[in-house]
């Protein structure tokens, strides 16, 4: 006889029940209830097998179907109760349906274990996951495309070191980060594609001598095949990493974009008005509007990476196959999901509502010498100067403007023939910063009919 207190799923071989700090750190339900649906949708794909394959009855089969449906409705009312006692969602559903139908519920767990149990869940709640990112980077990838078109033209200015570099379109660098979304989009697919292989049936960790249908069920839940081999299937978690690992490097392209968001929307820059929507005022400062969504989302991949450099550490030293520390993968994943879905929100809803201030970048664009290249460029190719005389004969010039506080073109025809003789009063017109963007007309270059190119590509894409 076992002690009363000891668990009621495993206890046969325990005299006695955990200690209270065994089971406080023991216990996963705080946090893995959140699969419970996928809990239920693995074990009633688990039964309806173990019924085709003749390992238990239909009737059994029917009893445990109708249960676990009984139980799924329960805990999405609310009225279903946890236990700690019971660890985490797999004996607590489990013990529940006991409750709820009787002996059929013992037959459940015929030929399968929790290991295989709760890698199967776990892939089902990241694969949704996966989904959901798709979603949202389509999403946000759209919102940057409709920027993109309506100010394919705009000029503002392209920086390198933060320092005036060229002139750029506004609708080149909103497709600038198409493409990194892009690839984040890319690369969610390429990682659920790779994931879609079902653990069920692995059981413990060598397989099962009951004549289970590991495709059966593979099929039942959406998955591409059974995975191959059952050792591997409960104790990998790479799905897991390639979830965090993907959503930190969207994470940085999302923080990269905020800090611009953060930068452009200031009053030294103006490139932006974020709406009011996304933004907050100060209780002491009436005349702030602080970018706080930006801020925020920038300080999310501080937390996703965190995760991912958790999960990294908790997998790396473990032999195979399963290891309690791989309970610690779940908390790091949900939380890391959480808020990068929530970062890809805020994001859109920021990108939707924002304006740019064409003026204000048109006037930024012809701040700082940003057609100095334009100045050499020309020299080259009218003068047949060899580009480094250019570059420094361009560089006299700016030196020049710089010393009289004055832009390019501000400088008469005889200052610039004071330095080069040949140089005619063409030079103006290159010197304008329209010019200088529509003259970029290499594939993938700013000048607005590229944009547009691009935007007509993506928009091809987005329609699918
Ligand atoms: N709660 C456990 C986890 O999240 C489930 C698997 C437990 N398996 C075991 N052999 N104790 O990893």
């Amino acid at each position: 006889m076992t002690d009363q207190s000891s668990n009621q799923m495993w206890g046969g071989r325990f005299a006695a029940g955990p200690d209270a700090i065994m089971e406080a750190i023991n216990a996963s339900i705080g946090f893995d209830k959140r699969m419970a649906a996928q809990d239920i949708a693995g074990s009633r794909a688990h039964a309806a097998m173990l019924a085709a394959t003749g390992v238990i009855t239909d009737n059994d089969a029917e009893a445990i179907r109708e249960g676990l449906l009984t139980v799924l409705s329960e805990i999405e009312s609310g009225s279903f109760q946890f236990s700690t006692a019971l660890e985490d969602i797999h004996m607590n559903v489990e013990a529940r349906l006991k409750e709820v139908i009787g002996e059929p519920a013992g037959r459940l767990h015929t030929g399968r274990s929790r290991n295989d149990q709760v890698a199967t869940d776990f892939k089902l709640w990241v694969r949704d996951q996966f989904d959901a990112a798709e979603k949202g980077l389509l999403a946000l990838i759209k919102a940057l495309v409709d920027q993109a078109e309506a100010g394919a033209d705009w000029v503002m200015p392209g920086f390198t070191h933060l320092q005036t570099a060229q002139p750029v379109t506004w609708g080149h660098h909103m497709m600038a980060y198409v493409e990194m979304f892009g690839r984040d989009l890319s690369r969610v697919r390429d990682a659920r594609a790779r994931m879609n292989e079902s653990p069920l049936g692995a059981a413990a960790l060598a397989g099962t001598s009951f004549p289970i249908d590991r495709d059966m069920t593979a099929s039942a839940l959406g998955f591409d095949r059974p995975a191959a081999n059952s050792l591997d299937a409960v104790s990998d978690r790479d799905f897991a990493l390639e979830f965090l690992s993907t959503a930190s490097i969207c994470a940085v392209h999302l923080s990269r974009f905020a800090e611009e968001l953060v930068i452009w929307s200031s009053a030294q820059f103006r490139f932006v008005t974020l709406s009011d929507r996304f933004s907050t005022g100060s209780s002491i400062m009436p005349q702030k509007k602080n970018p706080d969504a930006a801020e925020l989302i920038r300080a999310k991949v501080g937390r996703i990476f965190g995760a991912n450099t958790a999960l990294m550490m908790v997998m790396k030293g473990l032999p195979l196959a399963y290891s309690k520390d791989m309970q610690e993968d779940k908390e790091q994943v949900f939380d890391a999901a959480d808020n990068w879905m929530l970062a890809l929100a805020a994001m859109e809803g920021m990108v939707k509502d924002m304006t740019g201030n064409r003026e204000s970048l048109a006037a930024a664009a012809g701040s700082g010498f940003s057609t100095a290249t334009d100045l050499a460029d020309w020299m080259v190719r009218v003068l047949k100067v060899p580009f480094r005389d250019a570059h420094h004969v361009t560089g006299a010039l700016v030196a020049m403007a710089e010393g009289r506080g004055c832009d390019l073109p501000d400088l008469s025809l005889e200052d610039m023939q004071g330095v080069h003789e040949g140089i005619t009063e063409d030079i103006f017109n290159v010197l304008g910063v329209e010019n200088s963007v529509n003259s970029r007309m290499s594939y993938g270059g700013t000048a607005p009919a590229q944009v547009r190119a691009q935007v007509q590509r993506w928009k091809e894409i987005l329609a699918g």
